[in-house]
């Protein structure tokens, strides 16, 4: 379907032409002023000059035209030449009804469906999942079912950080307390024993120790099978509880690779890169130059290979790119990791293109997010101020909500605790994807788990009311809306009516917020509504089914766009 602002320009093209006027950069908009109209139109403004005309008389012919127009309720024209503008509610319901028929609600399907993959886990094994991969987490699953929604084909890699020198710690580490056997919560403790020793700075450091865990990583990386047999069972440990946290966040990965897999493609690549004259010795290391000229900071260069010969953060990136063309051949990937990572992977994603790694028109994009702070501005940290482990925050925010429902008494202790699940994902959620991803956000429980303003608990709250109504209207509405003359009821199909326009912003600009904002306005319209009209007392049976119908469609509109951001409502709350 064409959105609806197309067809008001249409419109407005048509009565610019016909009162003799170009009307190629003729636009209409959704009104800044709701109190005056619906939609304005600010074309005589730009065209007063070519014209030689003031822009009100401009205005004022144009709205000659509009007025015979069976489109428009009103249309005027207005200092110093807007054209105000109020469409008819049988305008607004064809349109409605046309969303209710249409798969997608008149979303129309991509015109050119990629093959899209999307980096967003991030996660590194041995170590417990912590609020920093929260985001990544968060945003990259949200970010994956748009792309999907819009008509894309689309892979999300959780890309494990599996391989760098914290295995070698960690083994060392198992190695002296001779244990083969071991859990997560083990592994809890024992990565941050064994990290502490390997640093300069900490009153437990080790020399010794630290060299043996360089040493143990480099054989370990050589095929060394005594420590491949650790590993191995470290990964596997550590996946079951990763994937355990993740699935409790309604985050699911297709891919599940990691660092190491991408391990045998590294020797050729650097090969490749050095025949090809782009890789240069510097001081014992191999390193790629990729400044361009338009650069207005200098990029340092690329190190692939470190004058020891390991290789880097980079060189995984760069074979795991070979690795994706490979197999996949993505045309756009979309990086969900933490801004403070984007020299990086700007080096990367410029090695990748001079050397051929991704194909030409290969898009590749780091969606870099902002770091999640306490009320006091600092990284949000435990209570005692160490790192939030991710699964002791997703409690606090589950009893939080729990503490709130013991009020309702219609709802027993099972129930209670099943839905402030559910309740507590969408407030997390919410709470994170209605904030721009790039900008730093206060992580403020109290106010995410509200049942009012603008948080994830409210849209639910919605949710459920319309649900409610529903199941006591008892039959299934026909699904026909007509316009029955009532404000708010106009004001909630102007907000349904832009949903397609809406999910196209948000997958060109990859803006969850948007949406957040969208059915931050949709449930505000519908709620509106509710205030206003008696739906299930109505006497009028074609009204009250016409009410009904608009309660589905709102719901089902609802529905979807949470589902994109990740989260589902409740039956009842
Ligand atoms: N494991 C990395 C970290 O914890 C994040 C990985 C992000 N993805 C990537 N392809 N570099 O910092």
């Amino acid at each position: 379907m064409k959105k609806f602002l197309e067809l008001i320009t249409d419109e407005l093209k048509k009565a610019f032409d016909e009162a003799g006027f170009p009307s190629e950069k003729v636009v209409a908009s959704v009104s800044n002023r709701p109190d005056l109209c619906e939609y304005q139109c600010n074309g005589a403004m730009a065209l007063a000059k070519e014209a030689h005309k003031a822009p009100l008389d401009i205005a004022q012919a144009v709205v000659e035209v509009l007025k015979k127009n069976p489109v428009f309720e009103e249309a005027d024209a207005v200092k110093p030449g807007f054209i105000n503008l109020k469409v008819k509610g049988d305008f607004l319901t064809d349109y409605v009804n046309g969303m209710a028929e249409n798969e997608k609600f008149g979303l129309e399907p991509a015109e050119n469906p990629m093959m899209v993959m999307v980096d967003y886990g991030g996660a590194n094994v041995a170590k417990p999942l912590h609020i920093g991969h929260l985001r990544a987490a968060i945003i990259g699953e949200s970010i994956k079912r748009i792309c999907k929604y819009v008509g894309h084909d689309t892979l999300g890699d959780v890309h494990l950080g599996d391989w760098g020198l914290q295995m070698g710690q960690v083994i060392a580490e198992l190695k002296l307390r001779g244990m083969t056997d071991f859990t997560v919560s083990d592994l809890e403790e024992i990565y941050p024993t064994a990290s502490k020793k390997c640093k300069t700075e900490s009153e437990t450091y080790d020399p010794a120790f630290a060299e043996e865990a360089h040493r143990i990583t480099n054989e370990l990386q050589y095929g060394n099978e005594e420590y491949r047999k650790i590993w191995e069972k470290i990964l596997e440990v550590s996946k079951a509880d990763l994937k355990k946290n993740y699935d409790n966040l309604e985050v699911f990965f297709e891919l599940w690779k990691g660092e190491s897999d991408v391990q045998p493609y590294i020797p050729d690549m650097i090969q490749k890169l050095k025949d090809d004259g782009l890789a240069r010795e510097s001081q014992g290391a191999w390193v790629i130059d990729v400044t361009e000229d338009s650069d207005k900071k200098e990029l340092p260069p690329c190190i692939v290979v470190k004058s020891d010969g390991s290789s880097l953060y980079a060189t995984t990136d760069l074979a795991t790119l070979v690795e994706r063309e490979k197999l996949y051949q993505p045309d756009y990937i979309i990086y969900v990791v933490d801004k403070r990572q984007s020299l990086h992977l700007e080096q990367v994603f410029r090695v990748s293109k001079k050397a051929g790694i991704v194909h030409e028109g290969e898009k590749l994009f780091h969606l870099g997010f902002g770091t999640m702070n306490g009320k006091d501005g600092q990284p949000y940290k435990t209570r005692s101020g160490g790192v939030m482990r991710l699964e002791s925050l997703i409690n606090e925010v589950n009893e939080a909500v729990l503490e709130k429902m013991k009020d309702n008494p219609d709802i027993d202790r099972e129930e209670a605790e099943k839905t402030s699940k559910i309740i507590a994902l969408a407030a997390l959620k919410y709470g994170d994807l209605s904030n721009q991803a790039t900008k730093d956000y206060i992580f403020d429980i109290s106010r995410f788990i509200e049942f009012e303003g603008n948080t994830g608990p409210y849209i639910l709250y919605t949710i459920v009311r319309i649900k409610s109504i529903l199941n006591k209207a008892g039959v299934a509405p026909s699904g026909k809306v007509f316009f029955t003359g009532t404000k708010s009821e106009k004001d909630l199909m102007m907000e349904l009516s832009r949903f397609n326009d809406v999910i196209e912003t948000v997958y060109n600009e990859l803006a969850p917020h948007k949406l957040c904002a969208y059915i931050y306005d949709l449930a505000n319209a519908f709620n509106g509504f509710y205030h206003e009209v008696k739906i299930l007392s109505e006497e009028d049976a074609t009204k009250k089914d016409s009410y009904l119908g608009l309660l589905k469609l709102t719901k089902e509109v609802l529905e979807q766009c949470i589902d994109l951001l990740g989260f589902a409502a409740p039956e009842r709350m």
